[in-house]
């Protein structure tokens, strides 16, 4: 086995074989469909039902992958590709590889602390963390845990405008590279593996640490229980003792409390989480109320990527929230195409739903992305094996990535374009 070396993905296959010499198989399954499955086995019915849940009948999710599989990939021989780059600039940041792991709501379903647990994986595995504004950890501590690791952070816009700058200040504050506004989730899609457990895990508690953690939104259940700070008990103090028992309970500890401020806190967050009035007015204030890069996430139309563009949005991430919100929708892959050619070369695209291995962030790349985002995938890595787990699926995929470019004739991210696939386009 020697002579295996040079490039991420050899390396880690010769880990891998290494360690099957003396009989030790990988703790987390190197293909997307074991992974599933395993991480299947390892969660509650409430947490698979809400981590793989998808709108309506599902069409969305198949098409995503559907996508993918129309699009062949046609490797060219003879090329050198003994030195393989597969570093990318985005937002004016060079990053080692073009991925970033999507924010994941209600993760604290999947495992205790799980924001901390996935920033430490992110970290590990060298690819920023985009974290959930859903977050099952208070962003603060899960900016702690990843030390120097790049980090964003994502925005649900909330019905109130101060819990907005709230949360502008202390993603400033924990040295995000960028705002993330999710445009697609202003309400819930209809979802009926959670409808039909009745589980929707943030009036669990489960899923709402962004907000339990914030000045304003405690402001916020002050008022809901009209009287004053002393009265209702909601101080950091309080916080806290929430977030600990979160930490110990975390499949629905608020309805086993007594105590009136979670389900006030829970109460407060079901009133203000998300906004159906929100337009473009909205985000145009964002200039003035943060100096982060904005980045818009969940477009799919390509006149909705222009109006972007013309806004002076920095970037912009195709997606159809993993399927999770409008069954029937557009592929993200399909719309990351129409989106790439409405704004032309040199705007900053991510793809967003769907990528399960690295054939598919090569596919993505090839057509039109700058970098993708993996959502489901770092969830079961989780399930399986903490922030290891979360490591090990993001380095599997980063290696079939790299050996993908390398088997393709490809010795860089900027040589791969339309030109390396067959497919509709
Ligand atoms: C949003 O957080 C979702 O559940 O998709």
């Amino acid at each position: 086995m020697t002579g295996l070396t040079g490039g991420l993905g050899r390396l880690r296959q010769e880990a891998i074989y290494r360690a099957g010499v003396s009989g030790t198989r990988p703790r987390v399954p190197t293909d997307a469909a074991a992974l599933r499955e395993a991480a299947r086995r390892r969660c509650s019915t409430r947490a698979w039902a809400y981590v793989e849940g998808g709108a309506g009948e599902g069409r969305t999710m198949a098409a995503n992958r559907a996508a993918f599989d129309r699009h062949e990939i046609v490797p060219r021989m003879l090329r050198d590709v003994v030195e393989r780059d597969l570093s990318t600039t985005l937002l004016g940041v060079e990053l080692p590889t073009p991925l970033l792991l999507a924010p994941v709501g209600a993760a604290g379903l999947v495992a205790r602390d799980a924001d901390v647990l996935i920033g430490r994986g992110a970290a590990a595995a060298g690819v920023p963390y985009i974290l959930s504004c859903q977050g099952s950890s208070p962003m603060e501590r899960t900016a702690e845990a990843m030390g120097d690791a790049p980090r964003w952070f994502q925005l649900y816009w909330s019905r109130d405008e101060d819990l907005v700058d709230s949360f502008l200040g202390r993603a400033a504050a924990i040295g995000a590279g960028a705002v993330v506004v999710t445009l697609d989730t202003t309400m819930l899609g209809w979802r009926p593996q959670d409808l039909n457990l009745g589980s929707l895990p943030f009036s669990q508690g489960i899923g709402i640490a962004q907000y339990t953690s914030d000045p304003r939104f405690s402001e916020l259940v002050r008022q809901r229980l009209g009287g004053p700070a002393r009265d209702v008990r909601v101080t950091p103090a309080a916080v806290r003792t929430l977030l600990s028992i979160s930490r110990e309970h975390p499949g629905g500890l608020l309805d086993n409390l007594r105590s009136p401020v979670p389900r006030a806190a829970v109460e407060t967050f079901l009133d203000v989480y998300s906004n159906p009035a929100l337009t473009w007015d909205h985000i145009a204030t964002l200039r003035d109320r943060t100096s982060l890069p904005v980045v818009l996430k969940g477009i799919l139309h390509p006149d909705d990527a222009r109006k972007a563009v013309d806004l002076g949005v920095d970037a912009v991430i195709v997606s159809n929230h993993g399927g999770r919100q409008v069954d029937g929708s557009t592929a993200s892959l399909d719309a990351l195409v129409r989106v790439r050619a409405a704004v032309g070369e040199g705007y900053p695209l991510v793809l967003d739903s769907g990528v399960r291995t690295g054939a598919d962030v090569f596919k993505a790349i090839a057509l039109g992305a700058d970098a993708v985002t993996l959502g489901r995938p770092h969830i079961y890595g989780l399930a399986l094996d903490g922030w290891r787990g979360v490591a090990d699926v993001v380095g599997n995929v980063l290696a079939e990535f790299d050996l993908t470019m390398g088997l393709s004739g490809v010795s860089s991210v900027a040589e791969i374009d339309s030109g390396r696939l067959v497919g509709v386009l």
